[in-house]
């Protein structure tokens, strides 16, 4: 996608500022742009979580059992991003281990051909919510810069949202996933990096109707990977 093409089809959905953002720190952020060797990642990723096991910077701390860190192949050509863990995932300390994360495997292994062990999936916020409510936009914002760097150290192609949450906590803006899903935009912080967003894979569990788009759109992501 062009600049102007970029900046148009963020602008009629008033995400201008994002494009704006993705403008100024394009040229802020040198550290975004240097790539870590794909041996790296791993050390990197190992030393970023470490720093933030005992976060409590949001009240989510409080009912946690444990930090739930980002899971899989960290020179995938697509980070998924879901929104935080539930209950499954607060147990195990791994993310979508549930049956939406089942669901998901299995549409990612279909459609896009892949394994789960050769993604990488993590959520916005890092600790389940009680009974599994939505994080607030501030929960939101708290934990962003660790997912920031998370992202930082990956460097996917594209950054794929699963559901409006996750969408809010990458583009910075609150928006129905029916009018942001299968489009294109670039990540903010680095804009070579496209951000793709779809439905969340729960709330395909609950609206079936809803799989055929789901489908289209990870048939879209498949492509923009390839
Ligand atoms: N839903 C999410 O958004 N994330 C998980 O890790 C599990 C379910």
């Amino acid at each position: 996608m062009g600049v102007r093409e970029t900046a148009r089809a963020l602008a009629e959905i008033g995400l201008g500022e994002v494009y704006l953002l993705s403008r100024t720190e394009k040229r802020s952020s040198e550290r975004e742009k240097s790539e870590p060797r794909a041996e790296d990642k791993d050390t990197l990723l190992r030393k970023h979580f470490n720093s933030f096991r005992d976060c409590t910077r949001c009240p989510l701390h409080r009912s946690r059992s444990q930090v739930v860190f980002g899971d899989g192949n960290p020179d995938s050509p697509v980070v998924f991003v879901g929104e935080a863990p539930g209950e499954e995932e607060d147990t195990q300390g791994k993310p979508f281990v549930g049956r939406a994360g089942r669901y998901l495997n299995q549409k990612i292994q279909e459609v896009l051909g892949l394994r789960r062990e050769e993604v990488y999936i993590t959520n916005v916020c890092k600790c389940r919510p009680p009974e599994n409510r939505k994080p607030t936009s501030q929960e939101i914002r708290a934990c962003f810069p660790y997912l920031r760097r998370e992202l930082e150290i990956i460097r996917p192609k594209v950054i794929c949202c699963l559901g409006a949450t996750a969408g809010e906590g990458i583009l910075g803006k609150t928006m129905p996933i029916t009018k942001l899903r299968g489009k294109v935009f670039p990540y903010p912080y680095n804009p070579k990096i496209k951000v793709f967003l779809t439905y969340h894979p729960a709330y395909i569990l609950r609206n079936p109707k809803a799989e055929g788009e789901f489908l289209e759109d990870l048939k879209k992501l498949r492509e923009l990977i390839a």
